[in-house]
């Protein structure tokens, strides 16, 4: 098994030690980014990403070699600090030039950890935003492990056992787990976009390109009756509500 660690804090300290807990429980092949060192520069809102294709991204040469790591792992494992009641801006400017991935998912098969630090608060909206950011990726399934240090040099290695246990003999079944309802209703807004009268061009041909507009669902995921049922409500819905 392959797996990508994206570190968004600027040190190696808590969180990353918190990672190093984790993968004590995984067995695997590592690739370790850490965002400090990247040194993205920050997204200057170009769109060229969303619009025309990422690779007009003008910082392509430092965005695609970490994307083209997260394609090439089963498991990807995102941490961060808590910092002002967010991720850090390392992260989240990594996350900004990734929101393509939004309109054109393509993580369906991966599963993630993600793993938040903070001194007393806001770890669950943190672990929570990144969540819902790699879902709207496309990712299958994202384990959560969450700690308030709150200035102890201890961590909760029950929680962080258990949780990185489970995440790792996910990511070897290979097992697809249906998607939340969430999930479904964004997947069917690309799709009815991409589909529409006046589309974003990249996103049409992508769609397209990998017969997406063919399916209720990602193609390599199996939704139950219920869901499938769903998915085409919402999509006769929202094809007729997205001109
Ligand atoms: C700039 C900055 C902002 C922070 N903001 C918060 C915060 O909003 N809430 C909180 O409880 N801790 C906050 N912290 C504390 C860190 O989240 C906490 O110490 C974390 O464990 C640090 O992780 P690291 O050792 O991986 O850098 C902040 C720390 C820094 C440096």
């Amino acid at each position: 098994m392959k797996y990508v660690i994206i570190n968004g804090s600027p040190r190696r300290k808590n969180t990353w030690k918190m990672v190093e807990y984790a993968r004590k429980n995984i067995n695997g092949e590592f690739e370790e980014i850490h965002l400090m060192k990247e040194k993205i520069p920050l997204c200057n809102g170009c769109y060229n990403c969303i619009v025309e294709s990422e690779e007009k991204c003008p910082h392509r040469d430092k965005v695609k070699p970490i994307v083209d790591k997260m394609k090439n792992a089963d498991g990807i494992i995102i941490a961060s600090p808590v910092y002002a009641m967010n991720v850090t801006a390392l992260l989240k400017n990594f996350l900004d030039h990734t929101a393509y991935f939004y309109h054109r998912p393509e993580f369906f098969t991966k599963k993630a950890l993600v793993v938040v630090s903070t001194a007393g608060s806001g770890q669950k909206n943190v672990a929570k935003y990144i969540d819902e950011t790699i879902r709207h990726w496309g990712v299958n399934k994202v384990y959560k492990i969450t700690y308030a240090c709150g200035g102890k040099d201890e961590f909760d290695l029950k929680n962080i056992n258990e949780v990185s246990k489970k995440f790792a003999r996910d990511v070897e079944s290979g097992k697809m787990h249906n998607p939340k309802l969430g999930d479904i209703v964004f997947y069917d807004v690309w799709k009815a976009m991409a589909l529409s009268k006046e589309p974003i061009e990249a996103d049409k041909q992508y769609w397209m390109k990998n017969n997406l507009t063919d399916y209720d669902f990602a193609p390599e995921i199996q939704l139950n009756l219920f869901k499938r049922i769903f998915s085409r409500a919402m999509f006769f819905i929202l094809k007729r509500v997205i001109k």
